[in-house]
């Protein structure tokens, strides 16, 4: 272990329904998009966590590979998904380390919530755009959420890295719409919709994008 496993960790081991139990706002806005095409049946869930939206998406007839680097988080989703009989694999895997542990061309949508904002580097960013762009189907959606500058914590906390702060033990980065554009537009991403939105106690960009 030598990123943030550790304080993930933690954080799942004290409390297995961290981010509660219902779906997120932004997994609704993205099934919402994905209901429009009735062949999306594959969705990959980065940072899933202890997969409250994995679940969701699950249920609602989706089949789901889920990673996380915490170990905790990815046995607390395997746990739920075998208890459930729900269609979602979960392994643990660091995104920022090695290409995604998938083929080409392999998923209808990618999904990540509150992922990118996390202690990445834009060269990790740009390195994990083009994996995601990679293991996705012509036309493939890709769904990310991250922190922006009208967060409540944004400008408080500890600089530790140019453009990322200690917020309370979590190092976090916060978007402007013009870098979000910067990030994806030279990954081969159209921006579909980029929507503010506020989920307590965080303050975030909704973003749907598509590869072409
Ligand atoms: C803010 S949480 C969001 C969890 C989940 N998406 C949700 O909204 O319920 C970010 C998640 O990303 C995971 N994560 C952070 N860096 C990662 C990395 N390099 N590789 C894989 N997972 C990572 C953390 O373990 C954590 O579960």
């Amino acid at each position: 272990m030598n990123g943030g496993e550790e304080i993930w960790d933690r954080v799942y081991k004290s409390d297995n329904t961290f981010f509660g139990e219902e779906r997120s706002n932004f997994a609704k806005f993205c099934f919402n998009y994905m209901i429009t095409n009735k062949h999306v049946k594959k969705i990959l869930d980065l940072g899933a966590g202890h997969g409250r939206d994995s679940i969701f998406f699950a249920t609602n007839g989706f089949e789901v590979e889920a990673l996380d680097y915490s170990v905790v988080a990815v046995e607390i989703l395997t746990n739920i998904a075998d208890k459930k009989r729900l269609p979602i694999k979960s392994t643990v895997f660091d995104i920022k380390k090695k290409p995604l542990p998938f083929p080409d061309s392999h998923f209808d949508a990618v999904y990540s919530h509150m992922l990118f904002n996390m202690r990445f580097s834009l060269g990790e960013l740009h390195f994990i755009l083009s994996e995601i762009r990679r293991v996705l189907k012509p036309n493939g959606w890709n769904f990310f959420s991250v922190r922006n500058r009208n967060d409540r914590f944004y400008g408080k906390g500890q600089e530790v890295e140019k453009g990322i702060y200690n917020i309370n033990g979590f190092q976090i980065r916060f978007f402007t719409e013009k870098e979000i554009q910067s990030l994806a537009a030279p990954e081969g991403f159209e921006i579909l919709q980029i929507k503010e939105e506020y989920e307590e106690p965080v303050t975030l960009y909704l973003v749907a994008s598509k590869k072409h």
